[in-house]
């Protein structure tokens, strides 16, 4: 796909990651970024900026009405980044774990699958693209980030359910698979992990998506990452027990 002259909707537009992409998206041509927020007057900086190619929408992924309004507003996009994310810091003897991993999996899974049914019609009449903003704590749990990881992991498996379901429509499923980002996401991680910035992580996934790579690793760690995930699962799994021994 080109990302010029697209039009796009990005959840969670209006920080971090999410606002990045929607930033790479209009410098690289997008003709219109839906940013969605659920507060939008959080958007209010960037649509200074950007003026009315920029459409702010509220959009708590968590929430049908809001999913389906925005569903019914946004007729016109052929890209979907599904960006918006939730992570809270647990330990597996909180009393909270249950509740955490809930609400979770409620933005992570479930806000992904409302978006990706909500979409799915006014994308394959477009022959449009799915961007799902996974991570590497998808692919191995990251023990650091127990209840997280087990949520972006079923996201990942939701990105390749997508991406079989909806090929007949000539929709197109991207995942992108981020090692650490300097958000306010990842404020508590330990200083030793190296984070890239939000900009860098959008600039690769625009880059892989023009290239045609279903699965992007947009940063040194990530591709080092992926590279061990696929060639030894098992091994991925140790390194990643071996990052909480080391900082216990
Ligand atoms: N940072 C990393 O190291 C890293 C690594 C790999 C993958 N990721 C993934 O990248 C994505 C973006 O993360 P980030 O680092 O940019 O995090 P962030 O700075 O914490 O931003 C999270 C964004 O998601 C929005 N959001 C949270 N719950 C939402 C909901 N129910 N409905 C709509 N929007 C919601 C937030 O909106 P509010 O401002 O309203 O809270 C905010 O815009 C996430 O999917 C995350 O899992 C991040």
């Amino acid at each position: 796909m080109r990302i010029d002259g697209s039009v796009a909707l990005v959840t969670g537009a209006n920080r971090g990651i999410g606002r990045a992409i929607t930033e790479a998206l209009l410098k690289c041509g997008s003709t219109k970024v839906y940013a969605g927020a659920r507060d939008p007057k959080t958007l209010e900086p960037l649509r200074e900026h950007h003026g009315s190619r920029l459409v702010p929408v509220r959009l708590d992924v968590t929430d049908a009405v809001q999913v389906a309004e925005v569903v019914g507003q946004a007729t016109d996009i052929d890209l979907l980044v599904n960006n918006a994310g939730a992570f809270e810091p647990t330990e597996l003897t909180d009393q909270a774990i249950i509740e955490v991993a809930r609400r979770e999996m409620e933005v992570n899974y479930f806000g992904v699958l409302r978006m990706v049914r909500g979409f799915a019609d006014t994308l394959g009449r477009r022959g449009g693209v799915i961007v799902n903003i996974c991570s590497v704590a998808g692919l191995t749990n990251v023990p650091l980030q127990p209840t997280y990881s087990a949520s972006k992991a079923a996201q990942n498996s939701l990105t390749q359910a997508a991406r079989a379901l909806l090929a007949a429509q000539a929709v197109s499923v991207y995942g992108v698979y981020p090692g650490p980002v300097d958000t306010d996401m990842t404020k508590d991680l330990p200083a030793e992990f190296e984070k890239t910035s939000p900009g860098d992580i959008a600039k690769a996934m625009l880059a892989g998506i023009e290239a045609g790579e279903e699965d992007i690793f947009p940063d040194a760690f990530s591709a080092a990452f992926g590279e061990q995930f696929h060639s030894s699962p098992k091994n991925a799994e140790r390194q990643m027990a071996a990052i909480v021994a080391a900082s216990a």
